[in-house]
């Protein structure tokens, strides 16, 4: 299986990328993992003819965003992101009529469509980055709000909260982390910012799922408490094979990122199956506010 895909894959011209929270033997097979921000900024910078996403659908679709002339192809059409789910075009529209002028920053875990209303996007690894950018004292965070008021905890601006949430990141409570931290007492805990603040509060650290991987590897502790989805043990594992990372909740899986399988990704490949296109209407737009993301994170580096 795994041979037919690679053959696949360079019959194509075609690139694999993979989020860290993909299964194992996914992860392995991609040409590159990564979070959110990094696997952007790859889709936008690919020669490849072809980028299969192994990811979720806002994942594909930003890659579209940014390379219209490729094919993305997203193995499973059902593989979607509930948090993403929860804020429309519509929606935000009627929420920016009953306040007064502002920026929107959008998650990138967002429809296009929503992009397309936005002034700049963020990623987990850049939120508070983007908002300082901005030259405005109040803005409105989409649609995560979580990461909105994390966010404002380390800025003087006013920040609106979308009332959306990861149903994942949501569910761990600074109860469940204590008990890690009871069981693993020489533990650092590292936490993404879709927690809650009260889990953030805990966390020695708060980051995107790379920023973890670049935390660990840096950190002199060998112990590590990781709030976040349970797929990012491996990331962690495979790049610090001589230290122990214990999940701050079994129950934080993402099913959606588990839904792509080696069967599906050849079923793809081998039927060009799975593409996801963004109308030009809403791409060009919602490119805009990617770009000014992205722009801002080459700048820096
Ligand atoms: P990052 O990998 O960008 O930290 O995002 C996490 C996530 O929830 C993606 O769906
Ligand atoms: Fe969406 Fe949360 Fe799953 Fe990420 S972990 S894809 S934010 S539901």
């Amino acid at each position: 299986m795994k041979a037919k895909i690679k053959e696949l894959l360079k019959k194509r011209k075609a690139i694999m990328l993979a989020h860290n929270y993909q299964p194992p033997e996914i992860q392995d097979l991609a040409d590159i993992c990564g979070d959110s921000l990094e696997l952007s900024i790859k889709a936008s910078q690919t020669d490849a003819e072809v980028i299969v996403f192994c990811g979720v659908h806002f994942m594909a679709e930003t890659a579209s965003i940014l390379s219209p002339d490729k094919i993305v192809l997203l193995p499973r059409r059902d593989a979607g992101c509930p948090m993403a789910d929860m804020v429309t075009a519509k929606a935000l529209k009627s929420k920016l009529d009953n306040l007064p002028p502002m920026p929107v920053v959008t998650y990138v875990n967002s429809p296009a469509s929503v992009k397309a209303l936005s002034t700049i996007c963020c990623t987990s690894a850049n939120a508070l980055e983007i908002v300082n950018s901005l030259d405005a004292d109040e803005l409105l965070m989409v649609p995560d709000r979580n990461l909105a008021r994390n966010t404002a905890a380390q800025t003087d601006k006013k920040i609106h909260a979308w009332n959306g949430y990861c149903p994942v990141h949501d569910l761990l409570t600074p109860e469940a982390v204590k008990k890690a931290k009871e069981l693993h007492p020489d533990a650092v805990f590292i936490a993404h910012p879709e927690c809650r603040p009260e889990v953030i509060q805990l966390a020695d650290a708060a980051l995107s799922t790379s920023g973890m991987i670049r935390f660990a590897k840096e950190s002199k502790s060998k112990a590590f408490i990781i709030g976040t989805e349970k797929g990012m043990l491996y990331p962690l594992k495979q790049a610090n094979p001589g230290k122990e990372f214990y999940p701050a909740s079994e129950q934080m899986i993402c099913a959606d990122m588990k839904k792509i399988s080696l069967e599906d990704i050849l079923r793809s490949l081998e039927l060009m199956e799975g593409q996801v296109k963004v109308a030009e209407e809403i791409r060009l737009p919602a490119m805009e506010a990617v770009k000014k993301m992205i722009d801002l994170a080459l700048k820096k580096s």
